[in-house]
């Protein structure tokens, strides 16, 4: 047969037709906070991903702009803004996977702790909303304190009678990228091909890259392996200081927050052995919320994976993180329930 004919004989049609249907679902991905310094880049980074049919992009200024901006890509998904609470609904209703980056950044001399009592408010009021337009929704926590957000937006679908663990993350993905890029830097083994565990949470200590499980092995000194794990929780910081009142990590952020959610929708979509770190409900440690390595599916988490072995210098930071982990996540809880 030709190569005409097999095009458009009909059953190579229809086979095409059913292979693309199967191979790509229609996913609508809502970014909250889309208007921000890390809501702009991903609202580009979603828009350039081909696993997303339709692309909500909503915050409480601003959006018109930015959905006109990105919907001119020629890519796969429609676009479309949403401004003020009132459309939130709109943004929400048939949502696969929510991610948040709504709220206030850093500036030079604060913790993400100081962020909590603005930011607190507003995940509060955005998972009320996800309970009530998209229950079943994947949920990407960005904004900080992560450590505390979590838990916030936990106790919110708890109260509302949608909670599902396997469907809440905070996103830590960034430390994992800082963790690879400053590893390989030292250990002079290529990028793309390394691989480290961030697990904890997502502010200093709490963060605890696990270079003892780092691949490509490199034979990095215990001084070498302590200044990048210092380096690694304090990245955060590193760019704070460095925009110098003009906000903390977006760029690297957007990047980060991508990953995370395409990885979320490729375990939503079936494809096999997708893992990434995230700060999810876990019963790996005492804490009820640990990020570690996560096995995503169809339903969200399909596994939250172990720590795996630990040097004694990561034992003893896992130690170190665990009091400041639990009363952040205390302060969520309380904070939700008030
Ligand atoms: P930004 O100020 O540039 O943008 C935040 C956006 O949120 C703004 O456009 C604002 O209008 C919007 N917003 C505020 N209230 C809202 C609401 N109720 N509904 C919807 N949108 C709302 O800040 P940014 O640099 O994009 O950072 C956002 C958050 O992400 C901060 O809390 C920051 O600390 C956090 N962050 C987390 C990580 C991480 O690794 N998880 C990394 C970087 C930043
Ligand atoms: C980061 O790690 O870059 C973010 O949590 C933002 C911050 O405040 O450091």
């Amino acid at each position: 047969r030709s190569i005409k004919s097999l095009a458009t004989s009909p059953s190579s049609h229809i086979l095409r037709r059913g292979y693309a249907s199967e191979a790509v679902p229609d996913r609508k991905v809502a970014v909250l906070g889309a208007a921000g310094g890390i809501g702009q880049p991903l609202a580009l980074l979603m828009k350039l991903n081909p696993l997303v049919s339709s692309l909500a992009l909503y915050d409480i200024a601003n959006t018109p702009g930015v959905a006109a901006d990105v919907s001119h890509i020629n890519t796969r998904s429609e676009v479309s803004g949403y401004s003020g609470e009132a459309e939130l609904g709109k943004a929400l209703e048939g949502a696969d996977v929510v991610i948040i980056p709504a709220g206030v950044p850093r500036k030079p001399g604060m913790t993400r702790d100081d962020l909590f009592n603005i930011n607190a408010g507003i995940v509060k009021g955005l998972c009320q909303a996800i309970a009530k337009y998209c229950p079943h929704a994947l949920v990407n926590m960005i904004s900080n304190p992560v450590n505390s957000t979590v838990p916030i937006a936990a106790e919110v679908f708890k109260k509302a009678g949608t909670y599902d663990p396997k469907r809440l993350f905070g996103v830590t993905t960034l430390d994992v990228v800082r963790a690879k890029t400053f590893y390989a830097g030292k250990a002079k083994v290529p990028v793309a091909e390394v691989n480290v565990p961030v697990v904890g949470g997502h502010a200093g200590i709490t963060i605890l890259p696990l270079f003892s499980q780092a691949t490509p092995k490199a034979n990095l000194s215990d001084a070498e392996i302590t200044a990048l794990t210092k380096r690694t929780q304090d990245g955060g910081t590193e760019v704070v200081e460095a925009k110098a009142g003009k906000g903390s990590a977006t760029l690297s952020m957007a990047y980060a927050g991508a990953i995370f959610a395409d990885a979320c929708l490729k375990g939503l979509n079936g494809a096999p052995d997708v893992v990434e770190c995230s700060y999810v409900q876990s019963t790996i440690t005492e804490l009820p919320f640990f990020a570690s390595k996560v096995r995503l599916g169809k339903n969200g988490v399909e596994e939250v994976l172990g720590l795996g072995p630990l040097s004694d210098y990561e034992k003893e930071g896992l130690e170190k993180l665990k009091p400041e982990l639990q009363s952040s996540i205390e302060k969520g809880i309380k904070f939700a329930n008030q």
